[in-house]
Formats: C-alpha cells, sequence, structure tokens
C-alpha cells in the first residue's frame, strides 16, 4: 500500500445495482470494506467510508416494467432494503451514495457540459449489436471461440442510433503511463498487469447516452435533452460528487480537496476493466482531477464454483444467513474462508463449521471459562500482574505481542483472513495455556494462590486482546466479550490492560453453540 491522503482514510465501495435484492457477493465487499475502515477508525485514523446505489439504467428500468410499477418507485423500494441489510450488518458508513440525489445529477451534468464545451465529447451514428444486460454496444472481440455473443450478454440485438461519445482513446496513452508509473493503482498487482494489457489493446470511444425514446431512466444529457447519461457514466461519478466534488451544497458534503483521492476504492474483479480501470481514472483526468484513487479488486464469492445467479442469490440470502449465524458469524466467515482479491467458495456447512469451532469452542469458550474463573476462584477481582512472571507467562505475552504486529501487517495489506489466522494462534495458545496451567488445581492449594492469581491476570489479558483485535470484524460481539471480561470499550492493541483490582463481568455465551442441522 502507498501513502494516504494527508488526514483523512477514504474507503469506497461499488455502488449496488438497484435491480435486484441484495446477496452474499454484495454483503463480502460491504464488510470487507466496513472492516477496513473500522481497523483504521480503531487505530486512531479519520476515516471516511463512502457506499450506496446504483439506481439508474435499464436494468432498473426492465425490472421495474416487470414488477409494474415505476423505475423510481421500484428503485426506492430496492434501496430500502439495501439500507436495512447494511444496517443488520453493522456496516458503519459515513456517506451513502444514491444516483438519484439532485446533488449528484446537478454534478454529474456539470461534468458533462465541460467535456462537451472542451471537445472530448462527439455526436455519431452507430450500428451495431447491443447487448441488453450488459448496456453496451458489442464488437468483433465480443465474439466466442463460435462466433457468437455469449450466453454472458444476455439478449443481444441490432440497433442503429445516434449517440454521444466520449473520446477515451484520447486520453488512452496517458492511463497507460499512469499504470506504468504507479505499481499501487491497483491491487492485488496481478489486476494491475490484466488491466496494462487491456488498456495497452483496448481501443474506442465510449458511447455515453442513450435516445430517451429507449431508456428513459437516466441522467438527462445538459447540451442534448433528447438523451439521458450512459448509467456507468452517471454511477462512476458518485464516488467524487458524493465526496463533494462540485458541491454546490453549502457544506452538506464533505470537503473535496481534503478529501480526495480514495485510498482504498473497493471493486470487485468484474467490474475493473473497462468500467473501473479504464473509464474512470480517463474521465477524472478528463474532468481536471490529477490524482487518481487507488483500486482495491476483490475476487468473487461463487457457489459451488459457479457465479451467484439472481435465483442462487435466494440461497444465500445474506439476511436469512444473518438471522441463523448473527451478523457477527456471518462477518467472520465472509472475512475468513477467503483471501482478499481471490475467490472463494460459499458453503454454508463451512459457515456453521467455523462458527461452531472458530466462535463457539476456541473465543467463546476462552472468554467464558476466563471470566467464569475469575469469578468463581477471585469473586471476579483480580490481583495486578506478578513483578516476577512464570516462563510460560512471558510466552504467551511474546506470542500475543507477535500477534497483534502481525495482525496489523495483515491489515495493512488488506489480508483479513491471515489478520485472523494471528488471532486464532493466540487463541489457541490462551487455551492451551488454561489447560497447562490447570487452575482449578491451583485453586485446591492455598500454597499456589500467587500462581493462580498470575494465571488469572494472563488469561484475561491474552482473552481481551484477542476480543480487542477481532473489533473490526465482529463489532457487536466483540463488545459484549470486552464487556464480560470488565474491558468496555478498550480496544488497545498491546498487552497491559489489567491493573490489581480489576473486576470481571458477567460471563454469558457470546456464540452459542449451533446444534441443529443447517435449515435446508
Ligand atoms: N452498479 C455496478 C457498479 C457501479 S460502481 C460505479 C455493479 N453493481 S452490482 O450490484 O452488480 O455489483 C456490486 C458489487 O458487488 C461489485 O463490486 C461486484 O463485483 C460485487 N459482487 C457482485 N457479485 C459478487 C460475488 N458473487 N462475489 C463478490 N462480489 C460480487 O456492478
Amino acid at each position: 500500500m502507498g501513502e494516504m491522503s494527508a488526514q483523512t482514510f477514504f474507503i469506497t465501495t461499488a455502488i449496488d445495482y438497484t435491480n435486484a435484492p441484495p446477496h452474499i457477493g454484495h454483503a463480502y465487499e460491504k464488510v470487507l470494506a466496513d472492516v477496513i475502515a473500522r481497523w483504521h477508525r480503531e487505530r486512531g485514523r479519520s476515516v471516511f467510508f463512502l457506499t450506496g446505489v446504483d439506481q439508474h439504467g435499464q436494468k432498473v428500468q426492465q425490472s421495474a416494467e416487470k414488477a409494474g410499477v415505476a423505475p423510481a418507485e421500484f428503485a426506492r423500494d430496492i434501496t430500502a432494503k439495501f439500507k436495512a441489510l447494511w444496517q443488520k450488518l453493522g456496516i458503519a458508513y459515513d456517506g451513502w451514495a444514491e444516483t438519484t440525489d439532485p446533488r449528484h445529477i446537478a454534478a454529474v451534468q456539470d461534468v458533462l457540459q465541460q467535456l462537451h464545451d472542451q471537445g472530448d465529447l462527439y455526436k455519431a451514428r452507430h450500428s451495431g449489436h447491443y447487448s441488453v444486460r450488459q448496456e453496451q454496444f458489442l464488437t468483433d472481440k465480443d465474439r466466442n471461440a463460435q462466433g457468437e455473443f455469449g450466453p454472458e450478454w444476455g439478449e443481444v440485438v441490432f440497433i442503429e442510433e445516434e449517440n454521444w461519445y466520449f473520446r477515451l482513446s484520447k486520453y488512452r496513452p496517458w492511463l497507460a503511463e499512469h499504470i506504468a508509473a504507479h505499481p499501487d493503482f491497483v491491487f492485488p498487482s496481478f489486476r494491475g498487469n490484466e488491466l496494462a494489457n487491456a488498456v495497452a489493446k483496448e481501443a474506442g470511444d465510449l458511447c455515453i447516452s442513450r435516445p430517451k425514446s429507449r431508456l428513459g431512466w437516466g441522467i438527462e444529457l445538459p447540451f442534448d435533452r433528447d438523451f439521458v447519461t450512459y448509467v456507468w457514466f452517471d454511477a462512476l461519478m458518485n464516488y467524487a460528487t458524493f465526496a463533494g466534488y462540485r458541491a454546490t451544497n453549502g457544506g452538506q458534503l464533505p470537503d473535496f480537496q481534503q478529501l480526495w483521492p480514495c485510498d482504498a476504492h473497493v471493486i470487485g474483479k468484474d467490474i475493473l476493466i473497462p468500467a473501473h480501470g479504464i473509464y474512470w481514472p480517463i474521465m477524472l483526468k478528463a474532468a481536471g482531477v490529477e490524482v487518481m484513487p487507488r483500486l482495491l479488486v476483490h475476487g468473487w464469492w461463487n457457489l459451488g464454483g459457479a457465479k451467484v445467479s439472481k435465483s442462487a442469490g435466494n440461497v444465500v440470502d445474506p439476511d436469512a444467513l444473518a438471522d441463523r449465524y448473527g451478523a457477527d458469524g456471518l462477518r467472520y466467515y465472509l472475512m475468513r474462508d477467503i483471501a482478499t482479491g481471490q475467490d472463494a467458495d460459499f458453503n454454508e456447512e463451512r459457515l456453521k463449521a467455523r462458527y461452531n469451532a472458530d466462535l463457539a469452542n476456541d473465543l467463546g469458550n476462552l472468554v467464558n471459562r476466563t471470566v467464569s474463573m475469575a469469578r468463581r476462584y477471585r469473586e471476579g477481582t483480580l490481583a495486578g500482574a506478578p513483578s516476577d512472571q512464570s516462563e510460560d507467562a512471558i510466552a504467551l505475552q511474546a506470542l500475543a505481542a507477535d500477534a497483534a504486529v502481525r495482525f496489523d501487517a495483515a491489515m495493512q495489506n488488506y489480508q483479513v483472513h491471515t489478520a485472523l489466522d494471528a488471532v486464532w494462534e493466540l487463541i489457541a495458545a490462551a487455551n492451551g495455556f488454561v489447560e497447562s496451567s490447570a487452575p482449578w488445581k491451583l485453586a485446591k492449594d492455598p500454597a499456589l494462590s500467587g500462581r493462580l492469581d498470575e494465571v488469572l491476570v494472563v488469561l484475561v489479558e491474552a482473552a481481551r486482546l484477542a476480543a480487542a483485535l477481532v473489533h473490526p470484524v465482529m463489532p457487536r460481539a466483540a463488545d459484549e466479550l470486552l464487556g464480560q471480561l470488565g474491558f468496555a470499550g478498550n480496544l488497545a492493541n498491546s498487552w497491559g490492560a489489567v491493573a490489581a483490582g480489576h473486576c470481571v463481568g458477567e460471563a454469558k455465551p457470546v456464540f452459542p453453540r449451533l446444534e441443529t442441522d443447517v435449515a435446508a
């Protein structure tokens, strides 16, 4: 990762289409961004986390038609579903983008007018194959080995029409140079290489309009009222407009100069080329924004090796999964079972197994037994750490310090699963320490009372640190764990919180074991 902007860590995500309700892939992306945002906040950095919904375009218009309602109403209903899910999953965003917002529309039109005035747009007649699903004209390059437009393009129709085009080709050499000069433009780097290859190959300009006769649901071109703006051009601008770009709203939106650029611009691998890797930087450059965002490209959750389709979306409805495993149980699985940048296969049995093994058995049990023993043997009040520590206590403390360092190093590199691995090593070591020190035996021998004091302090320390480290991933559960340990709100990522006289709270299972089979 490169340098961050001066004060505020600006993280944003792809905005989700409101043509269908959210599925597990959408949930993953928001949780990933939220975890990164929370981690930065917890380390004392100021953060602005932007997310939202992509409400215009043909897909939304078509879904609305099918449902027999106006596009605005349809988009509003799906938007409400996304918002409710984000609240349920604890997604703590600071800015919310809706592309039907008049502030966004005004700023997009202002950019379009500028591009028009500076000669970057031109009108031309074009005939060709058009993918309704992808909302774009296709070329022969898009044909498969059989010479056909494959099923990924959905319905393909032949149309001839006049439209407005954006001179992408004029800026292509600049983009190639930018990519070469900024190895951290795209994370992970293999995606940056893919982008560089695509930029070297791809030619042609971008059609940025749709005739109103065909599509009414979009932002009108300010200089030609018979057209609306192509949905991607409109949607991509959200990252700037909701960061205050060209805002005339008297301060309701952030200060763009202060916030820009995005330090981590979270998108899925499917929308890097061409949208975020080519159109978006060129749009910024043409509009006069010189500093480019940094793209964080994640992989996909698949289902049995295949793409999560709309119908499969029901099987992996994140709302229902959060009901079954808790929002934090779901967040944990989504962060633990995928490497950022790679794909993974969603499997509810694994989610359940991880919940039981990692959360109920390992973390939950560590805190539960620690608090219970502190209450049973010391009525909940601890002695401070002894001046002369035992060897095994010193070893556990060293392991904990190492885990905390590795956690932050992995998070800095967006590798949340590796960060969690480090915490689970600490948890395993702490549970091992319970077994080897056997407090229940120490409690029987008054001569070993000092050792029992030490063991309890060490366990509370280790459990508190583990709970504090996992807080960005499982904020609500971690808050409960910390409360039970008597350390509500103490998110310090270091050892040494326990002072003499520290009182623990009550022990209550935070991750009750799931005994029943997963409902089919
Ligand atoms: N509306 C566009 C983005 C416009 S941004 C200016 C869009 N929307 S989407 O709803 O189709 O996808 C939103 C995000 O969810 C994308 O980053 C996409 O990669 C991500 N995911 C959609 N399905 C996914 C999985 N199965 N797994 C992980 N993320 C996936 O694209």
